[in-house]
């Protein structure tokens, strides 16, 4: 079985083509960086070099053979992307798209409104289907980083509001299962991390990870904006991470679900286990 893997520099999309590889499958990554994908994949990928913002991008040569695609697009106009891929895959015969979407298409919170626009694309192109629609990663964490290393203080908009962060790997586990297995095709998958935990809980487990007493202070949303603007800049994607925030405080983002197991026969990856294997960027 021969698939495309968009994102695949990224979080998930590079554990979605390590997931292929390690099943015996010869995956083809559509990448803008073909030195990066060479230092991540070796020999063991076909590159296809392409940038989706490119005007006049196409797919072709990507899609020529491809039995199934992982998608993974981003941004406000992300569903302009998924449109053009599912028409072009529709076109080129790809027998099913994964879709990394959103849990928040269910809740309207987020980046959901982007990915439920996404979504319907893909059902409009008549390729057959699975949508991941998936919690808040547990790599959103990362970004912590550098104020635990540097202040030990952290500062939320989030209350004492619960999510249930996702392991990047349990998301790609899912990802490449439906891929290769095709027993979810037509369903939309709600995965989640294995429990809903608050900001203020989740920095406790990465400082007993790294022996560190790391502060918890709350913040406005207003305040909390304003952090954000500093490192992302102002824009659609800053709204939705306040939007995000605000829900999580109000007691809306807290889902757990049993889809990981449903769909890989295991419990999903602990929070404490992911603190732990990346103790190194927080000490
Ligand atoms: N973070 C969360 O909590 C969360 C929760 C639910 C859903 N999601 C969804 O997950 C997705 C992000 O996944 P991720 O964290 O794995 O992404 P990521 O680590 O940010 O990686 C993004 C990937 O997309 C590639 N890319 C970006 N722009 C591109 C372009 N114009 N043309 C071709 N490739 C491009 C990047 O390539 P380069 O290496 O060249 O940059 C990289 O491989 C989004 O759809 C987001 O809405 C996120």
């Amino acid at each position: 079985m021969k698939c495309l893997v968009f994102g695949a520099t990224g979080t998930v999309g590079s554990r979605v083509a390590h997931h292929l590889i390690a099943a015996g499958s010869r995956p083809s990554v559509f990448v803008r960086d073909a030195i990066k994908a060479r230092e991540m994949f070796g020999d063991q990928v076909d590159i296809h070099i392409g940038d989706l913002e490119a005007p006049g991008f196409t797919l072709p040569a990507a899609l020529d053979g491809v039995d199934g695609i992982f998608l993974l697009t981003d941004g406000p106009n992300l569903h302009e992307h998924d449109r053009a891929i599912s028409a072009a895959a529709y076109q080129a015969g790809v027998a099913h798209i994964v879709k990394l979407s959103t849990l928040d298409v269910l809740t309207g919170i987020g980046t959901g409104p982007w990915h439920a626009a996404g979504e319907l694309a893909i059902r409009e192109s008549g390729v057959p289907f699975t949508f991941i629609q998936a919690a808040g990663f547990m790599s959103n964490a990362l970004g912590w980083s550098h104020l635990i290393r540097n202040e030990g203080i952290l500062r939320f908009s989030t209350g004492e509001g619960k999510i249930a962060f996702i392991h990047p790997s349990d998301i790609a586990a899912v990802a490449a299962t439906a891929l290769l297995t095709r027993e979810n095709d037509g369903r939309a998958l709600v995965i989640t991390g294995p429990e809903a935990l608050s900001y203020r809980e989740m920095a406790a487990t990465i400082g007993r990870t790294i022996g560190k007493s790391i502060d918890v202070e709350e913040i406005s949303d207003q305040q909390a904006r304003a952090n954000a603007v500093r490192w992302a800049g102002e824009g659609p994607y800053v709204d939705a991470l306040v939007d995000i925030w605000r829900a999580v405080r109000q007691g809306r983002l807290d889902t757990v679900t049993d889809g990981v197991r449903q769909a890989i026969g295991r419990e999903p990856i602990s929070f404490a286990q992911w603190a732990s294997e990346n103790a190194a960027s927080f000490e």
